[in-house]
């Protein structure tokens, strides 16, 4: 047989039932034909065009972000499609899900199809979009939601960056009956948000979790579960940044209410009040990095199974925006490119597995919103890979960065564990830092 590239010698991620993630690393070797998977097992007698040694690497099957903020169109002097899915290839990962938020907002199927028109011409890893949900196009849902390359509805219950929102419990009903797919929502109450507005002292980024406090982010995660409970539709819980919101939505999993639920690597990695002494406004993002205890709280709810997915909220503002003083500073930090270093880091550091770590970042993500042919290494589905050296010694520098905004909160950091390659439909986009590839990325297809 013969094959366009053989990746040889590699710990690949296989799926295996029998463990406890559904994931087993075997040293194996992988046969990519016509961007696919074409075979796995030892190919030493076999042909290929072009070979990889994977020898003491670890090959996952395409990592996806699935929640990013890339800002196209209307603001992309934050960032556009090209420069967020660059950024997305440096760090590894294969698949972005990209949120409506943009401007205009992506409410309706010009706009939505707009963006995966400019996404078919730039982007630099594979992606889906969002459909936002407004009090205005609840009755179009249905079909939207079905548009190619959709990757579910998102709701914010809170107004953060951009103009969308649904804050009244009818609405949100009305949204979640309206529809089947999954619902990811960001869960800050907006009425506790505009009562606590006194709480802000300008110029103070540490007040920032104080008027957004744990209550805002509680009162919403228990709205959205009394409705999700009452209409039966599935809801994804995005970046929860409490203990009582984990222990809530164990509860609520108990009960087999639909949900899921979603951390990201910066409230697992930095904390009040440390992070607003060192980075200001950097640090402020929505919800807000909260204290040490919160950070703990989890990390039980990683390593107990509540939470299903890691997503890095990229949400890149310029650094002249971001200087501006408190609360004129822009909230959210961009994460798509650190994303994998720190979580391979803190598996390092014995927080979770390699195993759990590859799970909630391909095939978690992947069944949750019924990506098609992606997030398992089996024959027929598409060629992409992350490939990983778990042992490499790197420290997280400024040139590396890709994002157009040019600043990440973890320079400086030093990690072990980097993504040293990536293939997307059976071709090398990245290896050892070197970009091989761009415009490579095409729409995602999801199954509804
Ligand atoms: O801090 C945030 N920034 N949280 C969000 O929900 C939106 C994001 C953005 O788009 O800037």
């Amino acid at each position: 047989m013969q094959f366009d590239h053989i990746l040889k010698n590699g710990q690949v991620a296989l799926p295996d039932s029998q463990q406890k993630f559904g994931i087993r690393f075997e040293t194996t070797d992988i046969g990519l034909l016509d961007g696919k998977i074409a075979e796995i097992g030892s190919l030493s007698s076999a042909g290929a065009d072009q070979t990889t040694d994977c020898t003491g690497l670890h090959v996952f099957p395409g990592a996806i972000d699935s929640q990013v903020h890339f800002r196209e169109p209307g603001l992309e002097h934050k960032e556009d499609l090209a420069t967020g899915t660059l950024a997305a290839l440096k760090g590894g990962i294969t698949c972005v899900f990209e949120m409506p938020n943009t401007k205009p907002s992506t409410t309706n199927k010009e706009a939505f199809e707009e963006k995966i028109r400019r996404g078919q011409e730039k982007a630099n890893c594979h992606f889906g979009f969002f459909i936002g949900a407004s009090p205005d196009n609840i009755a179009q849902l249905p079909e939207l939601e079905k548009l190619p390359g959709c990757v579910g509805v998102k709701i914010f219950m809170g107004s953060s960056t951009g103009s969308l929102l649904v804050e009244k419990d009818e609405d949100l009903e009305k949204i979640l009956k309206s529809g089947t797919r999954r619902v990811a929502v960001h869960c800050e109450d907006e009425f506790r948000l505009r009562e606590r507005k006194s709480v802000i002292v300008e110029k103070d980024t540490g007040t920032h979790p104080l008027w957004r406090d744990e209550q805002t982010a509680i009162l919403a995660t228990e709205r959205l579960l009394r409705l999700s409970e009452k209409t039966g539709r599935p809801v994804h819980v995005l970046h929860v940044t409490t203990k009582q919101e984990m222990e809530l939505l164990q509860q609520a999993k108990a009960k087999n209410i639909p949900c899921t639920v979603e951390c990201t690597p910066q409230h697992l990695t930095l904390f009040a009040p440390d992070c607003y002494d060192r980075l200001g406004s950097f640090a402020q993002m929505n919800p807000p990095i909260r204290t040490a205890d919160h950070k703990e709280g989890l990390w039980q709810a990683v390593q107990n199974g509540v939470v299903n997915v890691f997503g890095s909220d990229h949400a890149p503002h310029t650094l002249e925006e971001k200087n501006k003083p408190y609360p004129q500073s822009p909230s959210g930090m961009p994460g798509v490119q650190t994303m994998l270093p720190l979580l391979l880091n803190h598996s390092h550091n014995g927080l979770l597995s390699l195993e759990q770590l590859c799970a909630m970042l391909t095939s978690r993500p992947a069944k949750l919103y019924g990506l098609k042919n992606k997030g398992e290494i089996i024959k027929g589905n598409d060629a992409d890979f992350t490939i990983i050296d778990t042992r490499a010694e790197k420290t997280i520098e400024e040139p590396w960065l890709a994002s157009r905004c040019g600043w990440s909160p973890f320079t400086n950091e030093k990690v072990t564990g980097w993504p040293v390659g990536v293939f997307l439909n059976g071709q090398k986009a990245l290896w050892q830092d070197e970009v091989l590839l761009t415009h490579h990325g095409k729409m995602c297809e999801f199954e509804h």
